[in-house]
């Protein structure tokens, strides 16, 4: 089949596309999209999170069927521009990328929780992250680099939360 579907802002068409491939195969084999990470293929463990017509969903557990003619974002489309998102600038300030085979997932699924929720509790972001598993960091530098990325983007000038919140609202390449 031909999937044509919007990915971080661009149209795009693949061909030869089996009905049984996975979301996440296409990205990472037919569209050299290699962000998002393939650690479990079942759902486990949220190293493949994408969002879907604007919903976290896990890309191994979608077939590329199911995007057809919708929008699909990937870690690669999350940070404004050339720049780093304050998501990803956290997580390396603080630490929280060992391996870093997790953090896609993490970033998606971090970016998802601070747009629906501009001041999460200890609790919200925990939660928000329950999916993502990390074999390194033993998560606390990880929730540490989400409660400072929640910090700096709700926290700003008014001026700068807008244009960073324009981001999060529609995460884009
Ligand atoms: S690779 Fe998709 S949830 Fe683990
Ligand atoms: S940093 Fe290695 S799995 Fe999370």
């Amino acid at each position: 089949m031909r999937l044509s579907c919007t990915i971080n802002g661009e149209a795009r068409e693949v061909d030869g596309v089996w009905e049984g491939e996975s979301l996440l195969y296409v990205l990472r084999e037919r569209l050299a999209l290699p962000g998002s990470k393939n650690a479990c293929e079942q759902g486990e463990c949220g190293s493949c999170s994408v969002y879907l017509d604007g919903a976290l969903v896990c890309a191994c557990l979608v077939l590329a069927a199911q995007a057809h003619g919708r929008e699909v974002v990937t870690v690669e489309g999350i940070a404004p521009g050339e720049e780093l998102h304050e998501l990803q600038r956290a997580f390396v300030e603080l630490g929280a990328v060992q391996c870093g085979f997790c953090t896609p997932g993490l970033i998606v699924a971090g970016h998802d929780l601070l747009r629906r929720d501009p001041q999460p509790t200890e609790a919200d972001i925990r939660e928000a992250l329950a999916g993502n598993l990390c074999r390194c960091t033993g998560y606390e530098k990880i929730l540490d680099a989400v409660r400072l990325a929640a910090e700096r983007v709700h926290g700003r000038p008014e001026a700068d939360r807008r244009d960073q919140d324009a981001g999060l609202d529609a995460p884009r390449r």
